[in-house]
């Protein structure tokens, strides 16, 4: 096992989006393949992973949107938790935003996922203070939110 984070290549993409399944990380309107997808084409965006012997085990989604640096899909396959990965795959993307002169991280929690709170904590992560709002841009997905449980 390495905790070393690298771009998501072709290969990898069936692979990451069953990391993302087994986290619980994946809704019926974020459909990972298309994520991945939008991810891979935005120039200010990279999907970082850690491999064990050529399986994706670790993930970090990373974007800048011209203002603030955000992280997504952090994700440690439920099998390698424990061992560093999602300290690492923090760290990598802090890294990855840091060379392109971004200031500041932001993520968002789940209110379902209060429990990993504590693992952002103890990277030094803190409350924002900020309430996100939110708006559907798309009908279908806003379909698919609504029939969802925790709509977000
Ligand atoms: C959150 C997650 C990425 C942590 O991955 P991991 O590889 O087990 O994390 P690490 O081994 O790097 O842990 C780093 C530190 O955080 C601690 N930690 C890990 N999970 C924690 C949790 N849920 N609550 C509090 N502390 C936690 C570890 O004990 C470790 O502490 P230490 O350095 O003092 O020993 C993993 O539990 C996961 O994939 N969860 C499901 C997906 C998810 O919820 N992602 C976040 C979406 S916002």
């Amino acid at each position: 096992m390495t905790t070393d984070f690298q771009p998501i290549q072709d290969d990898d993409v069936a692979q990451v989006v069953k990391l993302w399944h087994s986290c619980d990380l994946t809704r019926p309107w974020n459909p990972p393949g298309e994520d991945i997808a939008q991810l891979r084409a935005h120039p200010t965006a990279e999907i970082l992973v850690a491999r064990n012997a050529n399986a994706c085990v670790a993930s970090v989604a990373v974007g800048y949107d011209g203002h603030r640096g955000w992280a997504y899909y952090v994700a440690t396959d439920p099998a390698f938790r424990n061992r560093g990965l999602g300290r690492a795959a923090m760290r990598a993307a802090e890294g990855w935003l840091t060379v392109r002169g971004v200031a500041k991280i932001q993520l968002m929690v789940r209110e379902s996922n209060a429990a990993v709170i504590g693992f952002y904590g103890g990277l030094g992560y803190k409350d924002s203070g900020v309430r996100v709002l939110q708006k559907w841009l798309s009908p279908e997905r806003a379909r698919l939110c609504a029939e969802g449980t925790n709509g977000h």
